[in-house]
């Protein structure tokens, strides 16, 4: 993991493998950044003109390397562009640091230690640059090496390992509480992205659910792991239909955060489905490569508890990790096979792989018994979200507008891309079975709205619910971007995070 320090350092004087700097587009051609006086003056002011020449235009993401200047104790100066350069009395927009510098800290990788000197006018400029620059410095090496260690390989480099901020005040509360929030959400983000990108052989249910109760026990959150014969016992025909075909059993898991002055209690719900082959309804090849990413929505809502805990929020929150391997074989779930929820109501399986709905249904009914104030599923639940809202926005339902238009608000804050989605009633129909209370598959048209009506339906009487379906933004198969690595992008857990701190301080808009 990446450590992250405020240095009041002097550019010049601060040793490290590189510096970053911002350039903006200005209205005649690139400009230096706020934080870059020290490398303008050291080129007599010409650092704009120099960047130029070297081809640089200030447009976000744009990277530009150049030696540094006599004296100065690093080898290179890595200008990284911010867009369009702000009004006068305007900053830069959260978002457009944090890319800058996630920009900025991958092409870093393989680098030991890196000062960024990008403008931070105030603290929530120095979560975005310390946020930004922590999350583009994560890379997947876990599986790298193997017996030849040491030996050049193909893979990605190692993360930085340091980053020190300059420009912000170390003895400023506000920017050290600002660097301590970015290092917690990061890293818990970051932690999130690895058990995606973990391949499912290692990634079992019991695994994660041992994963996740280490990570509970550290942190003070209470964990209960309902196993296969618990969940047979309980009644949880969802969960239990789903992983009945797999070697690897399932797993229902509680996390329970508690703060001694909490007066509201939030539950998180997570698809954790550590591999979807679809079922005995197999996914073609093309369509199983990457889903092993089934159980993004779970790994979320974990770094969120976590994270929770570690940041000491005043509010409960329950996590719930509902989690399972849905394979074909002689002990699988068959199309036309009608399970017994938890809730008690009965489900006619048309498609087995429309599996995330029921592990959802059964884990949402659980959490409605100890009526939170609000229920958030996250789920990488339908291709059709992906075909409605791209690969980088997720979609949010609700049970209430403004629980909704709350989410969508904060999601944007914290620099999720997110879209308001309807549950239009008319689609329930299409879900009617002649042989039981509803089918798991209604019409294709809308399929993203038709899976959220069926979740609505195991939620509790009169509890606020919101469900974000996270199937496009979960896994990146694109080049990175900004703060994006490739896989696992940690996607919601900044939502569920800042969702908590605003529950937690009554601020809920
Ligand atoms: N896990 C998939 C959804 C998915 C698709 C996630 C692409 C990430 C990327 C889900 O279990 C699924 O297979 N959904 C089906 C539902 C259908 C059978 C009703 C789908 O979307 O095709
Ligand atoms: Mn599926
Ligand atoms: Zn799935």
């Amino acid at each position: 993991m990446t450590a992250l320090t405020l240095s009041t350092a002097g550019a010049a004087t601060l040793r490290a493998d590189a510096l970053v700097v911002g350039v903006a587009k200005g209205p005649k051609g690139p400009l230096a950044a706020a934080g870059a006086e020290a490398v303008d003056a050291a080129y007599a002011g010409k650092l704009a003109a120099v960047l130029e020449a070297l081809g640089a235009s200030g447009s976000e993401g744009e990277i530009t390397k150049l030696p540094a200047p006599d004296g100065f104790k690093v080898p290179v100066v890595l200008a990284v562009g911010l867009g369009t350069l702000p009004d006068e009395d305007e900053s830069y927009d959260e978002e457009v640091l944090r890319r800058a510098a996630g920009a900025a800290a991958r092409a870093l990788h393989g680098a030991k230690k890196a000062a960024f000197a990008l403008p931070l006018d105030d603290a929530s400029a120095v979560t975005a640059v310390a946020e930004g620059a922590l999350l583009g410095a994560y890379a997947f090496t876990a599986y790298q090496g193997g017996e030849k260690k040491g030996s050049k390989n193909a893979g990605p480099k190692l993360p930085l390992a340091e980053i020190a901020l300059l420009g912000a005040k170390p003895r400023d509360k506000d920017h050290k509480a600002a660097a301590e929030r970015a290092s917690i959400v990061a890293a818990e983000v970051n932690i999130a992205r690895d058990l995606v990108n973990t391949p499912p052989n290692d990634l079992t249910p019991e695994a994660f659910a041992a994963v996740a109760s280490a990570a509970a026990k550290e942190n003070g959150i209470k964990v209960q792991v309902l196993d296969e014969k618990a969940l047979v016992k309980g009644g949880y025909g969802g969960i239990m239909g789903v992983g009945k075909g797999s070697e690897n059993p399932p797993r229902l898991v509680k996390l329970s955060y508690t703060h001694a002055k909490a007066e509201k209690t939030l539950a998180f719900v997570g698809k954790g489905i550590t591999y979807d082959s679809g079922g005995i309804s197999l996914k073609p090849a093309g369509h199983n490569e990457t889903m092993k990413c089934d159980m993004a929505g779970a790994a979320a809502v974990f770094a969120a508890v976590v994270a929770a805990a570690k940041l000491g929020l005043q509010v409960n929150v329950t996590g719930w990790l509902a989690l399972a391997e849905n394979m074909p074989s002689g002990s699988a779930t068959k199309p036309g096979d009608v399970l017994r929820m938890y809730s008690g109501k009965t489900v006619e399986v048309l498609n087995t792989d429309a599996e995330g709905r029921l592990v959802l249904g059964d884990a949402l009914t659980k959490a409605s018994e100890d009526n939170p104030d609000a229920i958030i599923d996250v789920a990488t639940l339908t291709g059709a979200m992906v075909m409605a809202l791209g690969d980088r926005t997720f979609g949010i339902m609700a049970n209430d507008d403004a629980f909704r238009t709350s989410i969508h608000e904060i999601a944007e804050e914290v620099g999720e891309a997110s879209w308001p989605m309807p549950l239009p009633a008319d689609l329930r129909k299409s879900m009617d079975s002649p042989t039981a209370d509803i089918a798991n598959m209604g019409v294709r048209m809308g399929g993203g709205l038709v899976a959220g009506l069926f979740l609505q339906e195991f939620v509790g009487e009169g509890i606020t619910w919101a469900h974000l379906d996270i199937a496009g933004p979960a896994f990146h198969e694109g080049a990175p971007h900004g703060y994006t690595p490739k896989g696992g992008t940690g996607s919601a857990v900044r939502t569920l995070v800042r969702l908590a701190e605003r529950t937690a301080t009554g601020d809920l808009g």
